[in-house]
Parts: C-alpha cells; sequence; structure tokens
C-alpha cells in the first residue's frame, strides 16, 4: 500500500498531517505524532501582535524599575527590548530533531507588519522549518474598506514572504471571502505553493450572568468537513498549487472523503486533543484498511476521484456538483410542489 503524496513539493510519507494546535506545541508531542506515523507537523502559530504586546510589557518594565531603583539600570535592559521569538526558533529546531528526518516540520506564522512577516519567515527559515504556513486573517475593522483592498493584502503579504524565503509557502485562509474560489486562485497564481482550507477561529462567548467576554476555540465536529470538502473538490485541477483540508476530521471516513474530493494533505488536530497523538495511527490504520476494501494501492489512485471535475468528467459518478446539483433539483422540486 502507497501512501505517499505530494505537498508543497515535498514527499510525505503518508498525507495524515498534525495541523497547529496545542499537541505540536512541544518538541515531545511531535516526537509522539511521529512515532504514531503522521506524514508532517505544523507547528502552532507564532503571532507577531503577542510578541508586540510583550515587548511593550517588557519596555513598561523595564523604564517602571529605572524609575523606582537607582541600581536597576545595571541588570534591567533600559528601554531595549529583545523582539526575537527565541522560544518559537528553539521549538522549530527540537521539532525537527524530534520528528526525524522523513517527517517536515511546518512552522506557522500569523504577522502584523509588513516586516513582520517577512523577518520571522526568514528567520523560521534559518532555524530549520521544511516550509511556513501564513495564518492569514485580517478583520478590516474599518466597515468601509472595500473587499478588494482587505482581499489584496492576503496576496501583497504572501508575495513579500515568497521573495524573502527560499522554502515553500502555504496559505491558511478562512471561509469568509465574497468568492473563495477567486481568492483561492489569486493567491495561487501570486505564487502559493499551497492552500489550507480552511482555518477556524477563536469563538466568543458573552456570558450574559457575569457580563464578561470570553474567547477560546471549540474542539470541531465531523459535519463542520463540509465546507472546506465542497471548496477542496471544486479547487482541485483548478489550481496548481497543493491543496491541504482542515476541519472535522474524527474518523479514517473523515480522511478518505476529503482525499477523494481531491486534497493532497488532511489536516488534523481536535481529534488529536480528543483522543492523543497515538490516535494519529488508529487513523492511518483505518486509511490503509479502507483503501485495501476498496481496492487502491495508492493514494494517488483515489485522490480526487469525486472531485467536482470528476463529478463532471464521469457520466454518473456522483462527484460534488451532481450531488449539489441533484439537492438544488430536489430542493426546487419540494418548493414548486408546496
Ligand atoms: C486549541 C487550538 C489551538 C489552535 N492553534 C492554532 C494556531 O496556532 N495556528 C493555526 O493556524 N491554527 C490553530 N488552530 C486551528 C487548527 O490548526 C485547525 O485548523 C482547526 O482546529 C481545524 O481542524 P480540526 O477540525 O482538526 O480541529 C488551533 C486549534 C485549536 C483547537
Amino acid at each position: 500500500m502507497d501512501l505517499s503524496t505530494r505537498y508543497l513539493g515535498l514527499t510525505l510519507r503518508n498525507p495524515l498531517v498534525a495541523s497547529a494546535g496545542p499537541v505540536t506545541s512541544t518538541a515531545d508531542g511531535v516526537r509522539k505524532l511521529a512515532d504514531a506515523g503522521v506524514g508532517a507537523v505544523v507547528l502552532p502559530s507564532l503571532f507577531e501582535e503577542q510578541l508586540n504586546h510583550q515587548a511593550t510589557r517588557d519596555s513598561y518594565l523595564a523604564s517602571a524599575g529605572t524609575e523606582s531603583f537607582g541600581e536597576a539600570l545595571s541588570y534591567l535592559p533600559g528601554a531595549e527590548f529583545d523582539p526575537w521569538p527565541h522560544q518559537y526558533l528553539h521549538l522549530i529546531e527540537q521539532a525537527t530533531a524530534a520528528a526525524g528526518a522523513g517527517v517536515p516540520v511546518i512552522a506557522s506564522l500569523n504577522g502584523v507588519s509588513p516586516g513582520g512577516w517577512t523577518d520571522y519567515a526568514t528567520a523560521m527559515q534559518e532555524a530549520g522549518a521544511a516550509a511556513i504556513e501564513l495564518n492569514s486573517y485580517y478583520l478590516p475593522g474599518d466597515p468601509l474598506i472595500p473587499a478588494r483592498d482587505a482581499e489584496r493584502r492576503y496576496t501583497e503579504i504572501l508575495i513579500s514572504v515568497k521573495a524573502a524565503v527560499r522554502i515553500p509557502v502555504a496559505v491558511k485562509i478562512g471561509p469568509y471571502f465574497s468568492s473563495p474560489g477567486e481568492m483561492a486562485t489569486l493567491l495561487d497564481r501570486a505564487g502559493a505553493d499551497g492552500l489550507v482550507l480552511f482555518n477556524r477561529f477563536l469563538q466568543t462567548d458573552i456570558n450574559p450572568e457575569t457580563f464578561t467576554v470570553s474567547r477560546g476555540f471549540r474542539l470541531s465536529s465531523p459535519g463542520e468537513s463540509s465546507l472546506p470538502r465542497a471548496w477542496i473538490s471544486l479547487l482541485h485541477g483548478k489550481v496548481d498549487c497543493s491543496l491541504a483540508a482542515t476541519t472535522g476530521v474524527e474518523r479514517a471516513a473523515d480522511v478518505a472523503a476529503y482525499l477523494l474530493a481531491g486534497a493532497d494533505v488532511v489536516m488534523t488536530t481536535s481529534a488529536l486533543l480528543r483522543h492523543g497523538p497515538a490516535y494519529a495511527a488508529d487513523l492511518l490504520d483505518g486509511l490503509a484498511g479502507w483503501m485495501h476494501r476498496k481496492g487502491f494501492t495508492s493514494v494517488t489512485e483515489l485522490r480526487g476521484l469525486l472531485s467536482a471535475e470528476a463529478g463532471l468528467a464521469v457520466p454518473g459518478r456522483t462527484g460534488y456538483l451532481s450531488a449539489i446539483e441533484q439537492a438544488t433539483h430536489a430542493f426546487g422540486s419540494a418548493q414548486l410542489s408546496s
């Protein structure tokens, strides 16, 4: 059984990738994932905004200290602070060693300033990252910012990072564009080596009893995979770059469904948090078992078999588009008869 796949120009031993999240945040977690068989690992994002907050706080503490104690200047860094994310760069080195030669470690970056995106991306490359995933989301706070301007930020950031590094660059985007397919195509044309569909965002809750606002990640459920799967199915064969699926992988069947839709790799975070890093081996065993039952000998044979393009090309095959057409038709008939 040949589970190998290509992603971002890299050869992976299989298409299961541990996406950014708590399990990949330590070298130990990465080692366990590699032992369980994953094809690659994405580290949690380095958030430039957090570094800026930290730097502002350090600067404030330093100046507060120098005012309070005369001798403070001798041991406080004064207004000078170190904006470099040493811990993160160290994690890249440790995780790369823990993963071993066959399991690429992908660093993830959420920048703020144009210089931040490129400088941190370059530092990640120097620390040994096999590729970079740009965790790009931009919330236009001003309600009058034109959609085109907001979208242009994504391609501009990608172009500047691509110009700064030699390693492959993937872009992880959310689904909230007027035309997600066009956004994906623009990123592909701007040089993205891969697209990761779709990011899930922090969920904000308001507690009316305590008048508090909380933010956090909720784990996903398999039902949430239909949106990214539909877009992967539509983009398969239409973009040159790799396609990575993220969201809603709980069972091996979810991995198989994403591959059939046309994903080059399938990522998982929530399932690894629920069941632990060793669960990656169960997902891979399940995938190999399903392939055996269905008579496939390689991932290449099955990838995109039920993509929109295949659905159109092969009469009678229930690809995504024909399924959507059937559903629309059924909906139309129901409306007509009601
Ligand atoms: C606790 C937690 C932390 C996460 N941290 C990051 C992150 O740092 N960067 C990122 O791009 N995605 C992050 N994600 C999103 C995941 O990488 C993934 O895209 C998302 O959870 C959907 O996949 P899933 O359904 O397998 O969980 C995080 C998710 C969770 C649950």
